[in-house]
């Protein structure tokens, strides 16, 4: 069975703030921010939902795969900002787009939620009984940060991805997701993490304080640029490819310096790392689709590319994966 990706969508909010605009409200400054991470704007959501931007990202991707939302077996919404607690994010996709014959649930994995959702997708389908999956990644960090804490909150913006994978039978050209790993690493998670919720109970004593995401920025980076070439090393020797035979590397956009660092210590050039966080920010578990719906619809990949998915993020979670399109 080969499972390849047939079809991609993403959607942002349409208010792009600049590094300048939050310039004027907090002690940060343009230069700060693009020097040290390569971010120049982001879109944070006003009036839109993460479940509102994560239909319109899956409506897309069932256009571009031709595909009808009742074909759809499973829906796997990867998310830290879901609107709601219950239902869950890939139910109320799943009624918005009329998905009636579909199996949803989430997965929180945080930066590397989509990767971790695409291999679960895949193990579906390569069971045998699920054919065609969906697979998002939808955020809206704008509402978890602590937009007094200029370290954290001008790295993040809000939007969403997906993608439609599907199960076909194997052809004779080796194609669509070859090979995948995922990694975790619990014990570290005190570097990126947003604790409190409110407890209802009334004979709890409740923290009043707000829940903000709290980040070690030089622990996460650290852990970034050792793991994410270590993961990618070896979901590429596992593929059976050599890393010069990849044509494209789509890793997750938290920081342009953690781009550069990989890209070096795989001695792979720039040019084969494409890059959005310049204009979109880091939006977890969304960037890697946003990404990849954004090469795919600029006709930048061709049939038989190969190409890695790269993510790393809160947990400690990280996932890779070599698929050829
Ligand atoms: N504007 C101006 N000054 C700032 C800002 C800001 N937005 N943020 C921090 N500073 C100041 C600090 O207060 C500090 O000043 P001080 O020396 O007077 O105390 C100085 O800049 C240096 O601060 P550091 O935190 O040490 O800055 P660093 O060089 O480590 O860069 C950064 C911070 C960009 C976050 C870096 O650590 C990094 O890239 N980390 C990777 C983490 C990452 O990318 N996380 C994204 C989310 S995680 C994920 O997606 C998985």
């Amino acid at each position: 069975m080969d499972i390849k990706i047939k079809g991609t969508g993403s959607a942002v909010p349409k208010l792009r703030v600049t590094n300048d605009d939050l310039s004027r409200l907090m002690d940060t400054s343009d230069e700060w921010i693009r020097t040290r991470t390569g971010i120049e704007a982001r879109h944070l959501a006003v009036e839109e939902t993460t479940t509102g931007l994560a239909v319109e990202a899956a409506g897309q991707a069932l256009e571009n795969a031709g595909l009808k939302p009742e074909e759809l077996d499973i829906i796997i919404a990867a998310s830290v900002t879901a609107d709601k607690l219950l239902p869950n994010l890939s139910c109320e996709v799943q009624s918005a787009l009329g998905a009636s014959n579909a199996v949803a649930f989430d997965i929180n994995a945080a930066c590397s939620g989509f990767l971790f959702a695409l291999n679960t997708a895949r193990m579906y389908l390569a069971g045998g009984n699920y054919r065609n999956a969906l697979v998002i990644g939808a955020e809206t960090l704008s509402k978890i940060m602590d937009w007094t804490d200029r370290r954290t909150c001008v790295l993040f913006g809000d939007g969403a991805g997906a993608a439609v994978v599907t199960a076909e039978e194997s052809s004779a050209e080796k194609g669509g997701i070859i090979s995948m790993l995922q990694g975790s690493d619990g014990a570290r998670g005190m570097v990126l993490n947003c604790n409190n919720r409110p407890v209802n109970n009334p004979f709890v004593k409740n923290d009043a304080s707000l829940s903000y995401v709290f980040m070690n920025g030089q622990e996460v980076y650290k852990f970034a640029v050792k793991t994410v070439p270590e993961a990618i090393r070896e979901v590429v020797e596992q593929s059976g490819f050599s890393m010069d035979e990849i044509d494209w590397f789509i890793l997750h956009q938290a920081n342009l310096r953690i781009i550069e660092s990989v890209a070096k210590r795989l001695h792979q050039p720039m040019e084969k790392f494409p890059t959005n966080l310049q204009e979109c920010g880091n939006i977890s578990a969304a960037s890697v689709p946003i990404l990849l719906d954004s090469v795919n619809k600029r006709g930048m990949i061709k049939k038989g590319d190969k190409i890695v998915l790269a993510g790393f993020g809160a947990g400690l979670t990280w996932g890779a994966t070599v698929l050829v399109w």
